[in-house]
């Protein structure tokens, strides 16, 4: 990707696959006017960064875009975040804070993983919904804001109403427009291109030459389920960058996360259909998402698993005796037991 997802503007996102490119028309619908836009998806599937995108293509792109997790704040801490506090509104309050609604006049406040915010969330943010007004805590004069919404969830946000876990006039007023951003594996036409820039872009910051790919490799990828999507598609040829040390991309080069083994053929109901439902288990597991750290689990515990047998660990992984011995070697001794069964 050239550009920072920060920056990234709508026509700078490009897709074969007809059901993206509707996302991406009604995306471009969006960044023309103000009505509130819903992006549903699974986790990784770009949400986050086409929120970016239509701000950056909008009316408001010079103006701030404010990011707000509300499931990821306590409700004490709430109020504050989104509308502000005076010094001295609470113990603690040193000084003056303004909220996020505040900082987003004008531009976007874009309100992430909002089927999972609390009561008091869902109730506070309907009511700068419908007023367009707040005041900060410990203040009584009245701001007003004209931040555009956009939010994001991974779940379908009717389900949680149906479920009573989110508000229905909540639920109505933000469903101005509604995208669904296809799972990658829906995809699968898009993944050459894709898995070409990423690999461009990873050759480039590894200083490597990669041309091209095997076709074994490239089938692998094309079979596996991508259950973390464009998130785990970067992260794998990142891997791969990092284990190719010629200019193909080879099939032992080729590592899944451990956390997400999905091959297509698994017997298994894909994970990702259930991850729209509810995928809060799986975000816990993943809090550690740097690359080095996911490989370094996953190869720790498939050697652990083969009873510290290289030949074993290596033909579990797919991987060459020889690349998992100059892996092995190089991670740090006192925490991987090296043998050489
Ligand atoms: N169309 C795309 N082309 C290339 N890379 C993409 C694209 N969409 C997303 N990505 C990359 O995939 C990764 C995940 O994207 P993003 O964070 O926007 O997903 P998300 O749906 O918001 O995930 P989450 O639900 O976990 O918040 C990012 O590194 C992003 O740059
Ligand atoms: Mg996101």
């Amino acid at each position: 990707m050239k550009e920072a997802p920060s920056k990234l503007k709508l026509e700078d996102l490009t897709t074969s696959n007809p059901a993206m490119a509707r996302c991406l028309q009604l995306a471009a619908l969006a960044a023309k006017s103000d009505v509130p836009v819903v992006l549903l998806g699974e986790t990784g599937t770009g949400k986050t960064l086409l929120a970016h995108a239509i701000h950056n293509s909008s009316a408001r792109a010079r103006r701030p875009f404010i990011a707000f997790n509300a499931s990821a704040i306590s409700d004490t801490l709430l109020e504050s975040q989104l509308f502000g506090h005076e010094r001295g509104a609470f113990t603690g309050a040193q000084q003056s804070l303004k909220g996020k609604f505040e900082l987003a006049h004008g531009g976007t406040i874009f309100l992430d993983e909002i089927s999972e915010m609390s009561p008091l969330a869902q109730v506070k943010i309907l009511r700068v919904l419908e007023y367009g007004e707040f005041e900060r805590l410990g203040s009584e004069r009245m701001l007003k804001t004209n931040a555009r919404i956009i939010c994001a969830s991974n779940c379908s946000l009717r389900e949680r109403v149906r479920l009573a876990k989110f508000r229905e006039d909540l639920y109505h007023r933000l469903n101005g427009l509604t995208l669904l951003i296809p799972p990658l594996r829906e995809r699968l036409e898009e993944l050459p291109a894709l898995i070409a820039a990423e690999l461009k872009a990873a050759g480039l910051s590894e200083g490597k030459k990669i041309t091209s790919i095997h076709p074994e490799a490239m089938d692998r990828l094309l079979r596996h389920q991508w259950r973390g999507n464009l998130r785990e598609l970067s992260h794998t040829v990142r891997t791969m960058t990092l284990f190719c040390n010629g200019s193909v991309v080879l099939p032992e080069h080729v590592i899944f996360s451990p956390d997400l083994q999905n091959d297509r053929d698994s017997a298994a109901v894909p994970k990702a259909a259930s991850t729209l439902v509810d995928n809060g288990e799986e975000r816990d597991r993943d809090t550690d998402l740097s690359l080095d750290g996911a490989i370094q689990r996953h190869v720790r515990s498939v050697y652990a698993q083969a009873n510290h047998n290289q030949r074993r660990a290596a033909k579990l992984l797919g991987i060459s005796r020889s690349t998992l011995a100059r892996y092995l070697k190089s991670l740090p001794k006192s925490e991987t037991k090296q043998s050489e069964k």
